[in-house]
């Protein structure tokens, strides 16, 4: 490690970020960028004691890789809001603070989720292949008929800070709403959207199901055969959660059947090893899980992780530590 800088912490950066985003995270904190793929090893053989370690969804925390941290390091900081991909209840064990970043990439979720919502509705793989592939031969009154947002339901699942800030974006857009949360939130937080008790009375109101919730024992799996079965004939699905909320199998076949009208993917489950039957699907709309990926919402992440770690450091409670 570099010579630490007074009072500063060190980290272990064992993903790589934007380099505006590394070279603010080194200019207040001692950094070591990990130099290989495999950092949680790099750092035993290094033999640097770092006081945290930053990580993301490419490094999974298991609680194996808890355990075998340097014992100097007290905080683990992930570059995501999800924490699925850290062994909480280890870190706890440990007695590791654990922060994320919530709230400062929400927009530009939210904005690839309504993108996803229109390239599903509007046959977006369909357009692209045609038109790329030279095979079009010009308009005609039947080609790529789609559906029109405007006037339908957007149930969401999981109305948290996202799901809200979705909810307002297809609102503009001449959409209801609707949501399934645990809990009905407070009418100001709501939206005016109308809140459904289960998934299954949301999906039997929606035109569109947006997945916006965090992967969670309660949560995985849980668009599967029966709750597509209850749905609205023609149902669009929309996942910008975790890929493990959906039951490929189940979704694939209702794609198939035209149950459901159309999917947009930005998430899979096994990523990037997802079923490969969707690529078959010319009525599913994929990203490459990219809802995060704009250059405000990375340079925001950055800064959350220094605000609260610099905190953490002086004694305080930031808001967004998990653990
Ligand atoms: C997250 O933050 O959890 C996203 O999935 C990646 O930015």
């Amino acid at each position: 490690m570099s010579p630490a800088k007074d009072g500063d912490l060190s980290v272990f950066l064992a993903t790589r970020l934007l380099e505006e985003v590394e070279a603010e995270l080194g200019s207040v904190f001692d950094l070591t960028p990990a130099r290989t793929q495999d950092p949680l090893r790099e750092l035993r053989e290094i033999g640097a004691e770092p006081d945290a370690v930053l990580v993301s969804l490419d490094r999974p925390m298991s609680a194996d890789a808890i355990e075998a941290l340097p014992r100097s390091v007290r905080a683990l900081a992930t570059y995501s809001v999800g924490t699925d991909h850290i062994d909480l209840d280890a870190a706890a064990d440990r007695g590791l603070a654990v922060f994320n970043t919530p709230g400062v990439l929400s927009d530009s979720v939210a904005e690839n989720a309504i993108f996803l919502m229109l390239g599903a509705a509007r046959r977006a793989t369909e357009s692209l292949d045609l038109i790329r592939s030279g095979r079009w031969q010009g308009w005609s009154p039947t080609q790529l008929v789609g559906v029109e947002l405007m006037g339908k339901n957007l149930g969401i699942l999981g109305m948290g800070d996202i799901g809200r800030r979705t909810a307002t974006r297809a609102q503009a857009l001449g959409m209801s709403v609707l949501y399934c949360n645990r809990h009905r939130l407070p009418e100001e937080q709501a939206l005016g959207a109308g809140f459904r008790e289960t998934a299954h009375a949301l999906v039997a109101d929606s035109d569109v199901l947006l997945l916006a919730c965090p992967s969670t024992p309660e949560t995985r799996g849980i668009v599967d055969a029966a709750l597509l079965e209850a749905a609205r004939p023609g149902l669009i699905v929309v996942n910008i959660a975790r890929g493990d909320l959906v039951e490929d199998r189940a979704l694939i076949a209702a794609l198939g059947s035209g149950q459901v009208r159309a999917a947009g993917l930005d998430v899979f489950s096994g990523e990037p090893d997802f079923d490969p039957a969707y690529l078959d699907l010319p009525n599913v709309f994929m990203l490459p899980h990219i809802g995060s990926s704009t250059i405000e919402a990375r340079l925001r992440m950055g800064r959350i992780l220094i605000e609260a770690l610099r905190a953490w450091s002086a004694g305080g409670h930031p808001s967004n530590r998990v653990v």
